[in-house]
């Protein structure tokens, strides 16, 4: 078996700590140690100050379990499971789920491992292509289409990274009532959770809405705590969450011991940290609106519903590969090419997440209007 270079995050590892602004984030503003340390109340900050650094319980310590239980309606804390970042979450949930001969169905594009891990453990794999001039949504009768009697795994990302579309109910309840008559499981991929704009367009997670569903979320996201590395899995399906569970003992075995406390605190007081990461977000997109309204001849774009990214689309006639290279060489402006994600055509995704967003965004501008000059 062999695995693709993830494109994605072979781009970051060059970029991520030289290029000094990241115009292409996907993680909300980070917080700090001790930002966080000032939420904590009193029962985890007693449990933070008397911390032991020795090995911790494979699914997860259980009072985090039992916290992450409560962002679910369907959900106890013995349906949860954790894992070092989403990324984990995705491979062993692929590695457990995936024989040679399946048949999977993914979003393209999407977060690669997505599709490679399923593709590269030898699954037969059917892309839907999400389409721009249909505002990136997916559609209903396409997936019909691709599902067949046996298809095994249903795999989504919603909120989509990285068009920042949103799933529509009525999708979300077809495309459960698909899954049910074959029998198939739906990973979905919900990072990006409760970072919708209009929050009311937010659908039950897939735990809670499918008996065979698979809920992915972590604290890297919407919650800015990438360093913490602590994601966790949540399904009706014990049958599934008890093979994860035995597969897990062979890559990270258990979590990082101060990760799991912080990672307590922070759901805790997941309201204050929401609350802040969308008002940075939604301020953000206040400016991006104005921005793409000044430069409606040199870029277009479906606007995102869902933080913390959106696609543009370059229409100047130059190579957004070549425009991106010079951006970061000249100015230090960092975006991604929509070639990252396999997408054909000049787009690329910009990130909405940060605070520096706003000098990010000047320098680019500035670029934009003298480019070719
Ligand atoms: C859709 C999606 N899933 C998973 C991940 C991986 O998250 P983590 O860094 O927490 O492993 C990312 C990161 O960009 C992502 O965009």
């Amino acid at each position: 078996m062999t695995i693709p270079p993830f494109k994605l995050e072979e781009f970051w590892k060059r970029y991520e700590f030289t290029a000094p602004y990241l115009l292409c984030c996907s993680d909300a503003e980070s917080w700090t140690l001790q930002e966080i340390l000032q939420l904590a109340d009193l029962e985890s900050k007693e449990l933070w100050q008397s911390l032991n650094l020795g090995y911790t319980e494979s699914p997860g310590l259980p009072i985090l379990r039992k916290e992450i239980a409560k962002l679910y309606s369907q959900i106890d804390s013995s349906q949860v499971l954790t894992f070092a970042g989403a990324e984990e979450g995705i491979y062993c949930s692929m590695r457990t789920l995936i024989k040679p001969g399946d048949h999977v169905i993914v979003i393209d594009p999407c977060y690669q491992s997505l599709a490679t891990l399923p593709e590269s453990f030898g699954a037969d794999i059917t892309r839907l292509v999400l389409d721009y001039k249909k505002g990136w949504r997916l559609q209903l009768h396409e997936v019909q289409k691709a599902f067949r009697s046996d298809t095994k795994l249903l795999v989504l990302n919603y909120p989509h990274n990285p068009t920042g579309a949103v799933l529509e109910k009525e999708v979300l309840e077809g495309l459960i009532e698909l899954a049910r008559k074959s029998g198939a499981y739906i990973f979905c991929d919900e990072v990006y959770r409760y970072l919708e704009i209009d929050e009311a367009k937010r659908v039950p997670a897939i735990a809670d809405a499918y008996e065979k569903g698979v809920s992915l979320n972590v604290m890297t996201k919407s919650f800015g705590l990438a360093g913490l590395r602590i994601g966790w899995l949540a399904t009706q399906d014990m049958d599934f969450l008890q093979k994860i569970g035995s597969y897990k003992l062979y890559t990270s075995i258990c979590n990082s011991a101060p990760s799991e406390i912080l990672a307590l605190i922070a759901l805790r007081a997941r309201d204050r940290i929401l609350q802040r990461n969308r008002e940075i977000m939604l301020a953000n997109l206040n400016i991006l609106d104005g921005f793409m309204q000044r430069h409606q001849t040199l870029l277009s774009w479906v606007r995102p519903q869902s933080g913390t990214m959106a696609v543009l689309e370059l229409l100047i006639p130059v190579s957004v590969e070549k425009f991106a290279e010079e951006l970061v060489e000249k100015v230090g402006v960092l975006i991604m090419p929509g070639s990252v994600f396999d997408l054909p055509g000049n787009f690329f995704r910009l990130g909405f997440g940060k605070k520096n967003m706003i000098k990010a965004l000047d320098l680019f501008e500035q670029f934009l209007q003298n480019y070719g000059k």
